[in-house]
């Protein structure tokens, strides 16, 4: 069976603290399956936010961005299952020994990310750390590593999907950010596509945080990108 729009649905809980967090995870519960805990929420409240998202219901996506010595990386992967969390994102740039070394110790319940070129980068970024490819050859270059190191699933924007399918097995998962409803505040955001879009083109997760946790309401935003999600499938 192919899964919902809901199951597809990721919101990035971007916010400071524990209480907004909380409430943000049971208003949007209904819509959404998957709730993302990023830098910002983890840094101010830690694990025991990690365990309160859980305790909601939602599967739990820890977005860490780890890319450190391999070691490091494979411990705090450890750590991380310890949390139960069901995704969490690595940096592919760390290379393909950091990127096995997380996967040996990822168990078949996590789904490991690996992130290849943020969506708020561009070919300008790219040039300033001295890559002359552009954005979408070292998306897939990237994505190539992660694939051959066993990695679950990996981060790039709505653009590259059609590359990364060509290149890389259908069954690594693609996460897709940067996505923005039509008429929506791109923020930074560089390489952006709307809901309906990225799941034509064949995203399996959108992460969504902007247009849904800073609406006036966010339980009609969220709805109005899942109707958009739901009317592409
Ligand atoms: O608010 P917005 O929808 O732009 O949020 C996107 C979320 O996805 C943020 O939490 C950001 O950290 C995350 N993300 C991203 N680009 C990546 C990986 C993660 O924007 N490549």
């Amino acid at each position: 069976m192919k899964p919902s729009g809901r199951d597809r649905l990721i919101i990035a809980l971007d916010v400071g603290t524990r209480a907004e967090a909380i409430s943000l995870a049971l208003t949007l519960a209904p819509f959404a399956a998957w709730m993302k805990i990023g830098l910002q929420l983890f840094t101010a409240e830690g694990p025991d936010l990690v365990r309160a998202i859980r305790e909601t219901g939602a599967q739990a996506f820890l977005d860490l961005k780890l890319h450190d010595i391999p070691n490091t990386v494979a411990r705090a992967v450890e750590s991380a299952v310890g949390l139960d969390v069901q995704m969490l994102t690595l940096h592919l740039g760390g290379g393909s020994e950091m990127i096995r070394t997380a996967v040996s110790v990822a168990p078949d319940t996590l789904l490991l990310l690996g992130v290849t070129v943020l969506t708020s980068a561009n070919r300008e970024t790219l040039r300033e750390t001295g890559i002359i490819d552009d954005v979408s050859q070292q998306v897939v270059r990237l994505a190539k590593i992660g694939a051959e190191c066993g990695i679950g699933g990996v981060v790039a924007s709505a653009r590259e999907i059609g590359a990364l399918r060509k290149a890389i097995d259908r069954n690594v998962k693609l996460v897709i950010p940067g996505i923005r409803p039509t008429g929506s505040d791109e923020h930074d955001q560089k390489r952006t596509m709307t809901p309906a879009e990225a799941v034509a083109a064949g995203a399996d997760y959108l992460v969504v945080g902007r247009p849904i946790i800073a609406a006036p309401d966010p339980a009609i935003a969220v709805k109005q990108i899942l109707e958009e999600i739901e009317s592409a499938l």
